[in-house]
């Protein structure tokens, strides 16, 4: 059961125009700042990448061209809405697919990718399921695989310029105003993850989080 502290499952109007929704808070710039992103990510032709929570498929039509043909992509998505549209926008990429998957609950990949991306969707989800989260990515990982979190960066809200805090408070949900307090790399570091990389956008508010599962080479 999805918590009642979260916004994170889009649907209704906010889904069928997402996209739109998102260009316009941003004055436009979202595509830009996602292909910056994605091109930080360091995907490599031919990497199978799970996308958690994958939206409107936007960010996946950008990280296919990084995979070339050769990749995969698998979203996984419960909004109906959301995922139209994604399966329009990349009906003609035979290596992409969508699954209607609760991305909290058990999956059935085990060791499949290179990458695990997972971009705004962690920050709606309360501790407990963000646990399940990890673990079901530590297992679909091949080892030496990549967890790539994209979402709000850690941050003081109290301390916050009052218009950003106001407009965080407004938009976001309450679970949101803890994640950026949570220390993410101790939690993850509890998950077995490991070699962190961090690089930051948009005023520092927003941070791409990599995490490296071992590969089993690694000295003590
Ligand atoms: C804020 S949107 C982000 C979409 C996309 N990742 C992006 O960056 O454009 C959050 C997405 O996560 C999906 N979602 C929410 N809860 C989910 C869950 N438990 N399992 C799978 N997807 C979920 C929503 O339907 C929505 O498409």
């Amino acid at each position: 059961m999805p918590s009642t502290r979260t916004k994170v499952e889009v649907k209704g109007f906010e889904a069928k125009y997402y996209d739109l929704l998102m260009d316009l808070l941003t004055f436009g710039r979202y595509e830009g700042m996602i292909r910056k992103i994605i091109a930080d990510m360091g995907i490599q032709r031919g990497d199978e990448i799970v996308d958690l929570g994958s939206g409107t498929g936007r960010n996946d039509c950008i990280m296919l061209e990084h995979t070339g043909k050769e990749g995969r992509i698998v979203g996984l998505e419960i909004g109906q809405e959301m995922m139209a549209q994604a399966v329009e926008k990349c009906r003609d990429y035979p290596n992409v697919s969508f699954v209607y998957q609760r991305i909290e609950e058990p999956w059935e990949y085990e060791e499949e990718f290179d990458r695990a991306f997972i971009s705004f969707v962690l920050h709606g989800f309360e501790d407990y399921d963000k646990e399940k989260i990890f673990d079901n990515v530590y297992k679909a990982l091949k080892p030496g695989g990549y967890f790539q979190i994209l979402d709000y960066n850690e941050f003081d809200l109290k301390r916050t310029f009052l218009p950003i805090r106001w407009l965080f408070e407004k938009a976001e949900c309450p679970l949101a105003s803890e994640f950026v307090e949570l220390d993410l790399k101790k939690m993850l570091s509890e998950h077995g993850f490991g070699e962190f990389d961090t690089k930051t956008y948009a005023l520092d508010y927003v941070r791409l989080l990599t995490a490296r599962k071992p590969d089993g080479t690694e000295t003590a």
